[in-house]
């Protein structure tokens, strides 16, 4: 027989036959007459109830069939006599496929810290919670190819490796294949790097962006989406050394077209997740709703994850210059009462606190700020008229804070060049970058979106570290 997951059992589309069920047992109850087995197989956050009567499974046989195990049951499709479930299955077969010892099987019915389950990330996808995690970052990953699909744009593969900096965006995680203990060394005593692998010192990439740039010029529109990694020593809820970003970038875009863009890919994928996992969804906005009944009525969300989730699809982001959103800033009763913890004055890069005061206390929905200060931004930024600001937007989101950097590129190649020398960039190092503004050059413009803060968003969880199977950070690379 052919095996059916359990979200089609649950369907109940076979009901009446006789069907075959793999899984994991979540827990099993029962009496003297008949046992209760929950099993899940990962298809959907409901489990399918298997009831084994005792006339037909003694003590014995179902004495292996415990939280953990994973199980092969055969039996009939029916409509379920209890509460909780439409369909559950009559067991006529039941074979342990392997066992889970309960004294030492970590995950128990009660609930467990989200602390815990991260020192067990390799058991923690069998949680509710994880489940439900892993399963909309899968949708929202699938959603994002299926957006740029449709809308004709070539998804690129670029560089893991490097030899650029791209970004200046961060210290970079070296490749090399050296002796760490006795390196070549050139006649002034530093490393040989021309005798390692690449014959040059390269990195981890940052960004696919430059290289994705140079498709764009031939593509029009392109997008990538891979890992890139960031050595800077952040121990926050929001930051990871190995991260998923996706970077489409259009030939013949300037900012306004490249927030539109943003915009409507961001309520895209948030859209189809509410759409193909609205069960889990429900359920992770359940675990919020829990966890805000112990916080002080002044901190709780003033809306469900769900409403939270449809409000942004369903309404248009603000826009402001970083400008006005210093003026913003400077005008609150926050700053006037000295509750930030940084300054505010034109010119300086907005802290998580300035940004989350503008999305959740001022605006209270995704705000796109455009145009700031040059000096706070990447080098490849298109210099504006004003000469001091950049075609520069951040989209911010509530509980989140940035979720997409993304700018229009600057196009001319003397101010490039200029901007290049200003941050201490070589040419050289830039040659083939360089060469698309020398060759059939044209405006253009794209974005990052940081993958897991998007999927941070539509989950509503508050650690980055819970939205990534098997995170990286400072200290940290187990599994
Ligand atoms: O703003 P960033 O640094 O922009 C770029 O890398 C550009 N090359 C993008 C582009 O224009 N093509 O990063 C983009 C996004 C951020 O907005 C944030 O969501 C995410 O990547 N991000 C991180 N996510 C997790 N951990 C980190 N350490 C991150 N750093 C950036
Ligand atoms: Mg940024």
């Amino acid at each position: 027989m052919q095996r059916t997951k359990v979200k089609d059992l649950l369907s109940g589309a076979a009901a009446g036959q006789d069907v075959l069920l793999k899984g994991w047992v979540r827990t099993k109850r029962g009496n003297k007459y008949v046992n209760f087995i929950a099993v899940n197989d990962g298809s959907t956050i409901n489990n399918i109830q298997v009831v084994a009567d005792a006339n037909n499974f003694s003590e014995e046989a179902l004495k292996d069939v415990t939280t953990g195990a994973a199980v092969s049951i055969s039996g009939e499709l029916v409509a379920s006599q209890g509460k909780g479930q439409a369909f559950e299955v009559q067991a006529k077969t039941i074979e342990v496929l392997g066992k889970a010892d309960p004294e030492a099987y970590p995950l128990q019915k009660k609930a467990h810290s989200l602390e815990f389950l991260r020192e067990i990330a390799h058991l923690r996808f069998r949680t509710n919670t994880f489940g439900a995690v892993f399963r909309v970052r899968n949708t929202l990953a699938f959603a994002v190819h299926r957006f740029f699909n449709e809308k004709g744009f070539v998804y690129m593969h670029t560089p893991i490796i490097t030899a650029s900096d791209a970004e200046g965006a961060g210290e970079m995680f070296r490749v090399t294949t050296l002796d760490p203990i006795n390196p070549p060394k050139t006649e002034d005593g530093q490393v040989n790097y021309t005798e390692d692998f690449f014959g040059k010192a390269t990195n981890l990439t940052v960004s696919g962006q430059l290289e994705g740039e140079l498709a764009a010029m031939a593509f029009s529109d392109i997008y990538t989406f891979g890992p890139t990694f960031r050595a800077e020593n952040s121990n926050t809820t929001r930051h990871l050394a190995e991260f998923w970003m996706i970077e489409p970038e259009m030939a013949f875009y300037d900012l306004k077209m490249n927030a539109d863009l943003a915009e409507e890919f961001i309520k895209y994928i948030i859209r189809y997740a509410l759409e193909n996992n609205r069960e889990d969804i429900e359920f992770l906005g359940q675990r919020l709703t829990e966890e805000d009944k112990a916080k002080p009525q002044n901190e709780r969300q003033e809306m469900t994850l769900l409403e939270k989730l449809e409000f942004v699809v369903n309404n248009d982001f603000e826009r402001v210059t970083y400008t006005e959103a210093i003026d913003i800033l400077l005008n609150s009763n926050h700053y006037k009462k000295k509750k930030f913890q940084y300054d505010v004055k034109w010119g300086i890069d907005l802290q998580s606190e300035h940004e989350r005061y503008l999305v959740e206390k001022h605006f209270k929905k995704p705000v796109i700020v455009t145009d700031y200060p040059k000096d706070i931004k990447a080098f490849y930024m298109r210099l504006n008229d004003d000469g001091k600001t950049v075609a520069a937007m951040d989209i911010l989101a509530p509980g989140i804070g940035e979720i997409v950097g993304g700018s229009q590129r600057e196009e001319r190649l003397d101010i490039l060049v200029e901007r290049m020398k200003g941050v201490g960039i070589h040419e050289e190092d830039l040659w083939w970058y360089l060469d698309t503004r020398r060759f059939g050059g044209c405006p253009h413009a794209g974005f990052g979106l940081g993958f897991e803060r998007m999927v941070q968003f539509v989950t509503g969880m508050g650690n980055i570290r819970d939205v990534i199977p098997f995170p990286r950070t400072p200290q940290n690379a187990e599994f």
